[in-house]
């Protein structure tokens, strides 16, 4: 079945990168979306488990480093535009393999630019935009006051941020050498189902379930600036429809909270949850050695966005009560991904994929 346009989804099987493709499946049902995903330890197709069967989503196992693969899905779906979301996302794990990070975060981007780029020299009334998916942690730390804007220098301080910086370079580059229509976005931290269970939200609803101990970096005063995932896909629909090439946009819903406070947000809902006496939570929280180099603040003014209509609809607390009660409510998720179990899912559902693919 041909579709009237399709469009490139790296990523898919990711955290962010399922709540998109299962957006834009259901938004876009003229459109195919071609989703190429590489399933590192992040992947899990059980993430997309409700769109995969849909006519018009196609799931390709394979990664964005490999150019032969790249550019023989531009032949074959003459792509209109790349929502390129696929990359190594944790801080932690970039302390301990930062060469893996700039292999998937630099050189991964650059090829998939470097193809798209050859394909829109070829189409580029057929070409909408290549939107990369980065990160607010590219601006480095702020202290206790000021905000990053869309102006504001890069200062990477992670090798997670760096090797995000890096592959935000090469866009830029590609749009000023080329001319080739770029849009970059730069997210706050999201948070809501799906997300890999090393992330602190995550992390902390299932260890304060579960009564093992919930580990606080530091002091637990960092702040991060938190926003409900399915907010930041529509935000990413709509500067791929209506960004300027070229162009930069934050999103953000501009809602700080310090670490400590996010636990208690979430040890509170868990108790609840659960109907544990108030405060049973607080037994499990652990002060544990801080992260290296650890961030202290980020924040964004998003206005750019704004004036293209984008509003964030869910709040943080309500948001916070549907992630609890979906990792409550979804413990085979959980227990498959903590098993590897999770593994087999395209083996099990998908071998013929797998087979045409691999
Ligand atoms: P994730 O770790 O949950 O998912 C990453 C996905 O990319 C996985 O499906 C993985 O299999 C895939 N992938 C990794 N390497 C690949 C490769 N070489 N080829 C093909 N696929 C590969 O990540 P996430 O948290 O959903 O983040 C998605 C994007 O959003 C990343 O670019 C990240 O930098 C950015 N971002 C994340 C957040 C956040 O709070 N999670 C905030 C701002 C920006
Ligand atoms: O800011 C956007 C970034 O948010 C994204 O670019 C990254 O891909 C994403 O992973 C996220 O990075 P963080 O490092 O902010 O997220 P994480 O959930 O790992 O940590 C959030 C904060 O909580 C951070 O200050 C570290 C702290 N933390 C984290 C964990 C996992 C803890 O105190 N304890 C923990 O166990």
């Amino acid at each position: 079945m041909g579709f009237e346009r399709y469009v490139l989804v790296t990523g898919g099987a990711g955290f962010i990168g399922s709540h998109l493709v299962r957006y834009l499946v259901r938004r876009y049902r003229d459109w195919g979306i071609v989703v190429l995903d590489a399933l590192t330890y992040a992947g899990n197709l059980e993430n997309l488990s409700d769109v995969l069967d849909a006519p018009n989503c196609i799931f390709v196992h394979g990664d964005i480093r490999d150019s032969v693969v790249v550019e023989g899905l531009f032949r074959r779906y003459g792509f209109w535009g790349v929502f390129h979301v696929a990359a190594e996302s944790h801080v932690d794990r970039s302390i301990y393999d930062p060469v893996k990070f700039a292999e998937v975060n630099v050189v991964g981007t650059v090829v998939l630019l470097s193809v798209a780029m050859w394909w829109w020299r070829r189409h580029s009334d057929r070409f909408h935009r290549f939107l990369l998916v980065s990160t607010d942690e590219v601006y480095g730390s702020l202290g206790e006051e000021g905000v990053f804007t869309e102006e504001s220098p890069y200062n990477p301080r992670s090798p997670y941020a760096a090797s995000k910086a890096g592959g935000d370079m090469f866009a830029h580059a590609f749009f000023h050498t080329y001319g080739f229509p770029v849009v970059v976005t730069h997210s706050t931290n999201n948070f809501g189902p799906y997300q890999f269970p090393e992330k602190l939200i995550p992390l902390t609803i299932l260890h304060f379930a579960e009564g093992k101990p919930v580990p606080v970096y530091g002091t637990g005063e960092n702040v991060r600036d938190w926003i409900w995932v399915e907010d930041h896909v529509r935000a990413l629909d709509v500067v791929f429809q209506r960004g300027e090439p070229g162009g930069v946009y934050h999103i953000s819903a501009h809602n700080e909270w310090r670490n400590i406070d996010v636990v208690h947000a979430v040890g509170k809902l868990v108790d609840a949850y659960l109907g544990r006496s108030e405060g049973t939570y607080r037994r499990w929280i652990r002060f544990v050695a801080d992260r290296p180099g650890h961030d202290f603040r980020y924040a964004l003014r998003a206005e750019r966005i704004r004036g293209l209509g984008w509003r964030p609809q869910v709040s943080f607390l309500e948001g916070l009560k549907r992630t609890v009660e979906w990792y409550l409510t979804h413990r085979e998720w959980v227990d498959r991904v903590r098993s590897g179990a999770y593994r087999q899912y395209l083996k099990r559902h998908y071998s013929a994929l797998l087979g045409s693919s691999s």
